[in-house]
């Protein structure tokens, strides 16, 4: 067995196409289309935002069955502000619900919740829901579970630029020394490999706003199922399809197979 599946459940069975040894060690999810997936049935959209709640679970729990280190979950853009009112509270009960109800499940997974994103504009009780499944989940050594909130790609860079900036002027770096690496030590959640991997739901094929700086070689699966649909076997299709592909970061097939460019 290899050391990659050794925390698999026994009872779980995995998709046979799957190569355990080269699975997305970081993968980013656009979950969208929760509203049309409701309106398409007579519902309202915030039984969408429902309904996507059990996708939510279900990519975690097989994030974890494949050994995936990290997953960061787009689910609330800092453009989303500007949707109806009712629908914006909605969510924000929704996640906060979420999180109190999940916590014990993402304990037994041993995950560690983070999240990215201007926090400060949540309301008080969503936001300490969130600032306490961080706290309590802080010490766990399972899959890094990001959730973005009130995220914007733009807003992580500017974030970042400003406190360069600062850094700069209490003279603690040098302007002329700031390279890639030493520019990316600002974003939000620092720490995480790039995504190898990128998941968009919902049809579309754009990115939203989403981590904009770190999916630079990002592999993308678009979908054409709304989130709510996205289950298991989707995201083992995702897996799959990614495996496909041959990730060249600039370089030639040649060089890819013959390993150079491997650490750089
Ligand atoms: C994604 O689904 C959830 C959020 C953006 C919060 P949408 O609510 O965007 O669903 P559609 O795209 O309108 O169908
Ligand atoms: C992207 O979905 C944001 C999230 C999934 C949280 P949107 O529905 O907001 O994206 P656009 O407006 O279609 O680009
Ligand atoms: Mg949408």
């Amino acid at each position: 067995m290899s050391s990659s599946s050794s925390n698999v459940p026994n009872e779980v069975e995995l998709h046979p196409e799957i190569d355990l040894d080269h699975v997305p060690r970081h993968v980013a999810i656009i979950m969208d289309g929760n509203g049309r997936w409701a309106v398409d049935r007579g519902l309202e959209r915030n039984a969408g935002h429902r309904e996507g709640i059990e996708s939510v679970r279900e990519i975690i729990r097989a994030c974890r069955d494949y050994g995936v280190e990290a997953l960061t979950l787009y689910a609330f853009s800092i453009e989303n502000w500007n949707r109806p009112k009712d629908e914006v509270s909605e969510l924000m009960r929704l996640l906060e619900e979420y999180l109190e109800t999940e916590l014990a499940e993402v304990m037994e997974h041993e995950a560690q919740v983070r999240s990215i994103g201007r926090l400060d504009r949540l309301p008080p009780s969503t936001r300490r829901a969130v600032e306490h499944a961080v706290a309590e989940t802080k010490n766990n050594q399972g899959m890094k579970l990001v959730f973005a909130l009130s995220y914007g790609g733009r807003t992580e860079i500017v974030d970042a630029a400003r406190r360069l900036a600062r850094d700069a002027e209490l003279g603690k770096i040098d302007p002329e020394g700031i390279d890639e690496k030493g520019f990316a030590a600002y974003l939000y959640a620092a720490d995480l490999p790039d995504p190898d991997l990128l998941i968009r739901t919902g049809a579309e094929q754009r990115v939203s706003n989403f981590l904009l700086w770190q999916i630079a070689y990002a592999e993308l699966h678009l979908s054409e199922k709304m989130w709510p649909e996205f289950r298991r076997a989707e995201f083992e299709s995702a897996l799959v399809d990614y495996q496909r592909r041959e990730r060249r970061f600039g370089l030639t097939s040649d060089q890819v197979r013959d390993g150079e460019g491997a650490d750089s």
